[in-house]
């Protein structure tokens, strides 16, 4: 599909699932788990939509500083549930990816990793890109060092080479949802988000189903994306 109204790569910083556990008088961990339900739920919807790559946020560097209970049951959700995410995405023809360190993360979480992107290599009508454990400053550091490490002649250094070193070579952002309330971005995609369309609600992601991406989609719709330059020319003088 090469509708310009369809944005081509979605980000989403899914937040929220702790209070929306709270609001119910249930653990943190109960809005986790219900978090990645809603994810299961979406994912199909996005791509159906004629969303090319979708890029979820689902822990970052910084996240590591919850208590170490939270992090446990974030860490186990991803290596027990992931499976689920796996199927749906060889159901639906979608390639899976991770963004993010390796370092601190356990080995199970890792043979996860590896294991989806794997089963889903093959795959072509969609790309999922999973980031964890990632951070936009930490893709940036990791970014200058490749660069440096290869040795790239200074004067050869430009957007291109940069946004080639970066973790996934993808398009960059055209939206990018926040759920929970929250105005911020939090340390996602700092490169990728240059002309990204921002969307924030509310709903906590849990309660972010697909009347709730409708409605995100159709807001995106809507904007005038200028990229720095003016709607018509012709008023140019
Ligand atoms: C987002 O929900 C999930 C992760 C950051 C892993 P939160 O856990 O941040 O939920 P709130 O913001 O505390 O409600
Ligand atoms: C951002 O949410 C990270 C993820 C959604 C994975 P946080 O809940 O960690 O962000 P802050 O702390 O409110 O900025
Ligand atoms: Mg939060």
């Amino acid at each position: 599909m090469n509708d310009v109204r369809i944005p081509k790569h979605v980000g989403i910083i899914l937040d929220g699932n702790g209070r929306w556990a709270k609001e119910r008088g249930l653990s943190r961990s109960m809005g986790h788990k219900e978090g990645l339900n809603t994810l299961e739920e979406l994912v199909p919807s996005i791509y159906n939509s004629g969303v090319e790559v979708l890029s979820i946020y689902v822990f970052s560097t910084e996240n590591f500083k919850r208590p170490k209970k939270e992090v446990d049951y974030l860490m186990g959700l991803f290596s027990n549930n992931f499976d689920r995410l796996q199927s749906i995405c060889n159901a639906n023809n979608i390639k899976i990816l991770f963004s993010g360190r390796k370092e601190n993360l356990s080995k199970k979480v890792l043979e996860v990793e590896d294991r989806l992107e794997e089963s889903t290599k093959t795959n072509t009508r969609g790309i999922l890109n999973i980031c964890l454990n990632y951070g936009g400053m930490c893709e940036l550091v990791d970014m200058t060092k490749k660069i440096i490490s290869e040795q790239i002649p200074v004067e050869e250094i430009n957007e291109e080479v940069l946004r080639n070193h970066l973790y996934q070579e993808l398009p960059l952002l055209d939206l990018l949802i926040r759920t929970g309330g929250e105005m911020r971005v939090s340390n996602f995609m700092l490169y990728q988000l240059a002309y990204a369309e921002f969307y924030f609600t509310d709903v906590y992601f849990p309660d972010f189903k697909e009347e709730e991406w409708v409605k995100a989609l159709s807001t995106y719709q809507q904007r005038d994306r200028r990229f720095g330059g003016i709607k018509d020319e012709t008023e140019s003088h």
